[in-house]
């Protein structure tokens, strides 16, 4: 690959540049420069990782499993970039990274739109790009090799049925359940797909789907966008949530207002259900009902990634979209499962 040829030889320059000054010394360091440290150099696969920022606990996560599964001990050498949640640095991270003449791209897109022409800069530069957690839209398909992260809409149908579920245990009718979605940044695949399968869900039951507001992922929107719902509406019972951290704002929020918040619908508490299973405060808020539901997002993708780029390294063609399998948790007794199409995920109350 041209990319290893150039950083061999920028190896071999550094190498004579750091040797010290005598000709004859400069000499012997080059023959010391042995095959050996050659095929070491060639050996590692310079990997660019634009990530989108450091908005939740998930994605904390997910950035730990990518630096840890692309270290030097496993061949790599790994540029990460913050792009602070602003598609701007990512496109600049993007190109800086084609400037390094990298081996491989990795992105995990803060939105799904306008990555067209960077991903065409990548493509004419011949660096392959992978895709992680989020996708982009783009008409043509092969502007990036594979994707690989959750099923965002799935995700989202699952938690929907769960509330059927529980409002049919509990013998409360369609038009009872009034439900506000505190959506995730807007225009994300995992906004987009948790929104529908709700907006769908809420649709097909009868369901009252009193508001959608963005939280954009992070605890402090959360809590705030809580706080002006609870201004807007007085009726609501059921507070989906995109993500646990905006679940932990939105729960200080209803707390701070004098809200019971639990599963008690009937006795007038108010439901938090969410999504990702990350944070420890959100599983113990889950253990001890304050969340109801968590429709778990795994942000393990550092090995799976890995896992593609050898594949592609080793001229192999991975499948264009790999699906990450996911739980569900709660601890809310008497729904052990749900069924989406003709497959039954299980509810596990062990976590
Ligand atoms: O794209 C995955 C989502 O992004 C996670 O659910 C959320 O916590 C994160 O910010």
């Amino acid at each position: 690959m041209n990319h290893r040829i150039t950083r061999i030889s920028a190896f071999l320059l550094a190498a004579v540049l750091m040797c010290g000054c005598g000709r004859g010394k400069l000499a012997a360091d080059a023959e010391n420069f042995s095959d050996e440290n050659v095929s070491q150099a060639d050996e590692y696969i310079t990997v660019g990782f634009s990530q989108l920022g450091a908005e939740s606990d998930w994605r904390s996560a997910n950035t730990e499993s990518m630096l840890s599964a692309f270290t030097e001990e496993e061949g790599y050498s790994l540029i990460y970039k913050n792009g602070q949640q602003k598609q701007a640095n990512q496109i600049t991270a993007i190109r800086t990274f084609i400037q390094q003449e990298v081996d491989y791209i990795v992105l995990a897109p803060a939105t799904e739109d306008g990555w067209e022409s960077v991903l065409e800069e990548a493509r004419e530069a011949q660096i392959p790009v992978i895709l992680v957690d989020r996708r982009v839209n783009t008409s043509d398909k092969n502007l990036y090799s594979c994707w690989v992260g959750s099923d965002f809409e799935l995700e989202g149908r699952k938690m929907a049925a769960w509330i059927r579920a529980y409002s049919e245990q509990k013998g409360l009718l369609p038009e009872d359940l009034h439900i506000v979605n505190i959506q995730g940044s807007i225009g994300s695949t995992a906004q987009i797909g948790r929104s529908r399968g709700l907006a769908n869900a809420a649709r097909d039951n009868g369901w009252d789907l009193c508001a959608e507001i963005s939280g954009d992922f992070t605890e402090t929107k959360g809590r705030e966008v809580m706080a002006a719902l609870l201004k807007r509406f007085d009726n609501i019972n059921i507070v989906y949530c995109e993500n646990d951290n905006m679940a932990i704002g939105a729960i200080d929020a209803l707390e701070s207002a004098g809200k019971k918040v639990g599963p008690d619908i009937r006795n007038g508490d108010i439901m938090v259900v969410s999504f990702d299973g990350v944070n420890e405060t959100a599983l113990e808020y889950c253990r001890s009902g304050k969340i109801s539901c968590i429709a778990e997002c795994n942000p393990l993708h550092g090995p799976r990634v890995r896992a593609l780029i050898e594949m592609i390294d080793h001229g192999q063609t991975p499948d264009k979209f790999n699906y990450v399998d996911e739980k569900m948790f709660s601890c809310v007794p008497g729904i052990d499962q749900v069924t989406i199409g003709d497959k039954t995920y299980r509810i596990d109350s062990d976590f």
